[in-house]
C-alpha cells in the first residue's frame, strides 16, 4: 500500500488545476480500481498527466516502456508521440496485455503501440531502435539492469523516467528493508554517481526519477 506523501487536500487541489484525461483513460482507471487487487500498480490520474506532459514536451519518435500492466501509462505517453512516432511496451503478463489492447483499440494511438510479451531483460537487447524517452516501471530488482540495457539505445538529450524510486519512503532506511527497497536505493545511488547523466528525483506520487542523457 502506497503512502500519501503530499497532504490529501494539497494533492486534490493540484489535481483540480490539472487538465482532464480523456474518457477512455478514465474508464481504464475505473475498471482497474474496481476489478483488480493489484490496482496500486497503475500510474493513476496525476502521474498519468505528468507522463503525458513530458511526452508532449519531448515529442518523441521512439518511446520504450518497461512494464505495460493495463496499458494506462502507455496511452498517456502516446499522447505526445511525434506524427511518425511509436511506443514499444514490454510486459510478462498476458492477461493484462489483452485488456490493454482492448482499450488501446478504442483510441487513435493503437497503430502506434507495439506490445511485446516476455522478460524485459531478454527483449531490450533485441530492439534495434534509438529511443527519445524511456519509462522504467517493472520489477524493482532489475531497475539498474534496465538502465544499463537502455542507456546505449537512448539518444543524447533523451530522457529516462523511473517510477517508484521513493517506494513509500522505505528507501530512507534501505539497509533494514526488503530486496525491492534495497534495489531502488541502489538504483538512485547509481544514477546520482553517473557523470554521463543529469537527474532530478521528483517527489511526485511514489517518486519519479527523471534522467537526461548528457553524453555516451
Ligand atoms: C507497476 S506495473 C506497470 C504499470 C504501468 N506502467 C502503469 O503505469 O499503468 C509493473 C508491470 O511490470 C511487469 N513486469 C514485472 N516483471 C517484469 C519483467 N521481468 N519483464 C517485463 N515486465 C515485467 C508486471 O507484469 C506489471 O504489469
Amino acid at each position: 500500500m502506497m503512502i500519501q506523501m503530499i497532504p490529501a487536500e494539497i494533492q486534490d487541489y493540484a489535481e483540480s488545476f490539472t487538465s482532464e484525461e480523456n474518457e477512455i483513460l478514465r474508464e481504464l482507471r475505473r475498471k482497474t480500481y474496481g476489478e483488480r487487487d493489484d490496482k496500486s500498480m497503475l500510474s493513476g490520474f496525476y502521474q498519468g498527466r505528468l507522463l503525458s506532459m513530458f511526452s508532449r514536451m519531448i515529442e518523441p519518435k521512439r518511446i520504450l516502456e518497461i512494464g505495460t500492466y493495463m496499458g494506462y501509462s502507455a496511452l498517456c505517453l502516446a499522447e505526445g508521440l511525434h506524427d511518425d512516432g511509436k511506443i514499444i511496451t514490454l510486459d510478462v503478463d498476458k492477461e493484462t496485455n489483452e485488456i490493454a489492447k482492448e482499450f488501446w483499440a478504442m483510441t487513435p494511438h493503437y497503430p502506434r503501440i507495439e506490445a511485446f510479451l516476455g522478460e524485459a531483460t531478454h527483449i531490450i537487447p533485441t530492439l534495434n531502435e534509438t529511443f527519445d524517452l524511456v519509462f522504467i516501471d517493472a520489477d524493482k530488482p532489475n531497475y539498474s539492469n534496465y538502465f544499463d540495457l537502455v542507456f546505449p539505445k537512448l539518444r543524447i538529450g533523451g530522457i529516462i523516467l523511473a517510477d517508484n524510486v521513493l517506494w513509500s519512503g522505505r528507501v530512507l532506511n534501505a539497509a533494514n528493508e526488503d530486496e525491492n527497497t534495497k534495489a531502488l536505493h541502489a538504483f538512485n545511488q547509481k544514477i546520482q554517481a553517473d557523470s554521463r547523466v543529469s537527474n532530478i528525483l521528483l517527489a511526485v506520487r511514489d517518486g519519479l526519477m527523471v534522467i537526461r542523457k548528457e553524453r555516451d
